[in-house]
């Protein structure tokens, strides 16, 4: 495994951008390959044996390219194959992505979190888990929002359309006292500014981007694999979906402060 090689970032779509964004921040010399399943997505809404199928296939889009390290840029995935990924590439770095509810809880104990995140992620072993791990310290509210990522996909960030469906959702889910939002999908931080809008300069809201980044950075210094580059890395984008408009709006996405 040579330090040159690029660090592959897998998503179903284009969530996986907000990962990317803050894996340039911290180590912006390395060189990357963005895969985006768009042709397949949403995952979220699929059976664990499709989501688990599709995930395989993905990845080793990636790794046949021969990446460094491999960082599922998204929380279904991860939920469902991480554990698969890790045994079938047991050589390789592969960095996962979870609902940042611990560092929500630890923001404010004995507050109220509600994590926004895909019904397969929710209802998943690895989400469950989580949940009984920090149950006792805080009131955890789950929020499925089926349909979500499809705005980001379209590129709809701040439309009406949009005000109305995170308004509807968070009605549903019982989540207007919430001191914490947990964007436990890659794709919400895209429509952060509007949940905030919505919610209210009392809630926090946590993602896992920068920690994400951050142990990328950890696991490959460790094995001795950070780039020697001087110069700016670069990024190779792909999708599944032959609409070149995703590959465009994926770099829009990538420069949104
Ligand atoms: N971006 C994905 C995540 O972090 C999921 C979107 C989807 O395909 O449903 O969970």
């Amino acid at each position: 495994m040579g330090k040159e090689q690029p660090i592959g970032v897998l998503d179903s779509g284009l969530g996986g951008v907000s990962v990317l964004r803050a894996l340039r921040e911290v180590l912006p010399k390395e060189n990357y390959l963005y895969f985006g399943d768009s042709a397949n997505a949403p995952y979220g809404v699929k059976t664990e044996e499709e989501i688990l199928n599709l995930s395989l296939k993905a990845a080793e889009k990636l790794i046949v390219q021969g990446v460094k390290a491999l960082v599922i840029a998204c929380n279904t995935i991860t939920g469902v194959a991480a554990t698969a990924l890790r045994e079938k590439y047991d050589k390789l770095i592969v960095v996962g992505t979870e609902p940042a509810v611990k560092p929500a809880v630890a923001a404010k104990p004995r507050g109220t979190v509600m994590v926004m995140a895909t019904t397969a992620t929710l209802q998943g072993e690895r989400f469950q888990a989580l949940l009984r791990r920090w149950r006792g310290e805080a009131t955890i509210i789950e929020c499925p929002c089926p349909g979500l990522m499809e705005f980001v996909e379209q590129g709809e960030i701040s439309s009406p359309a949009l005000r109305d469906y995170l308004t509807e959702k968070i009605e549903d889910c019982g989540g207007w006292e919430a001191d914490s939002v947990v964007l436990g999908c890659t794709h919400y931080p895209f429509v952060q500014k509007m949940i905030r809008e919505i919610m209210g300069p009392h809630a926090r809201l946590f993602d896992g981007a920068l920690g994400i980044a951050r142990q990328t950075e950890r696991r490959l210094e460790a094995e001795h694999l950070l780039s020697d580059r001087k110069a700016p890395g670069t990024i190779i984008w792909q999708n599944s979906s032959a609409d070149a408009r995703l590959i465009a709006l994926g770099k829009k996405l990538l420069a949104i402060k």
